[in-house]
């Protein structure tokens, strides 16, 4: 069952994903080489708490961490660790929140000091490819709009789309319907309505679309060990054009700074 939102629940979501917006920007100004991935759910979960939110993931599924940190072939849901990120790498952070009953899931991939061009590439063109996809949830569109922009451009690019991690949408609960896959043909699936709240999350891999899961049960990442990038905003269907509620300016601002 698809939940659509009110105008006044859409305000709440959007509280939620403003606030796990600004726990990334404070995130951003403590990432580089030398820290650990640890040190960087301490300061998210303080940060959210400050803000009288609850941490979305802590517990979620007995997830036992604030953050997903997911380091280059690491796709998605990394714990983090004692992991010292150095030089080259780069890391998607992905937050979740609970604020005044409803959810807050956002996501960025970060660069750790000077990382090499090709990879450089792949974290600018899955951003771009979130947008594009972002651009199809318009009332009218259909689910596989979005997938297939998604694709269209990753694949123009020589990448691949991970298919067994997909969106979702997002209110009262982390997970709900639909799901929102990064891959899809025009025309094709659920009908996009004003109202739907809807994380878009593209998983990218430069090399094959295969993932494994890790020894600890959550990590997920590519089969061939090669780098991964993954971004995700949380947006509201209107008619005209997509509401974003949760925004990356915040962590650019803070970036642009250092
Ligand atoms: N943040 C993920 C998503 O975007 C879900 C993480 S669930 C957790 O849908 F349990 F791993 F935290
Ligand atoms: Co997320
Ligand atoms: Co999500």
């Amino acid at each position: 069952m698809i939940i659509i939102k009110t105008t006044e629940e859409i305000e709440k979501l959007r509280n939620s994903n403003q606030l796990v917006s600004k726990t990334l920007a404070e995130i951003a100004k403590y990432i580089e080489p030398g820290v650990t991935t640890e040190k960087l759910d301490k300061i998210a979960e303080e940060f959210i708490r400050d803000n009288n939110a609850i941490p979305g993931f802590l517990n979620y599924n007995g997830y036992p961490k604030t953050l997903c940190t997911s380091v280059n072939s690491q796709v998605v849901h990394g714990i983090p660790s004692s992991y010292v990120l150095k030089d080259g790498d780069v890391v998607s952070v992905d937050c979740g929140v609970i604020l005044d009953g409803f959810y807050g899931d956002t996501a960025y991939s970060f660069e750790i000091g000077e990382v090499a061009e090709p990879v450089r590439k792949l974290l600018r063109i899955t951003k771009e490819a979130l947008y594009l996809g972002v651009e199809k949830a318009i009332e009218g569109n259909r689910i596989g709009d979005i997938g297939f922009a998604i694709q269209q451009h990753s694949e123009n690019a020589g990448y691949s789309v991970v298919r067994e991690m997909v969106g979702h949408g997002l209110g009262r609960n982390l997970h709900e319907e639909p799901e929102v896959p990064n891959y899809g043909s025009k025309g094709t699936g659920v009908k996009v309505k004003k109202g739907m709240v809807i994380c878009i999350e593209p998983m990218i891999n430069m090399g094959k679309k295969q993932i494994v899961q890790e020894a600890d049960g959550w990590t997920i990442r590519t089969s061939d060990n090669m780098p991964s990038a993954h971004f995700e905003l949380a947006v509201a269907v209107d008619n005209g054009k997509p509401d974003i509620l949760s925004t990356f300016s915040y962590i650019e601002q803070v970036l642009k700074s250092k």
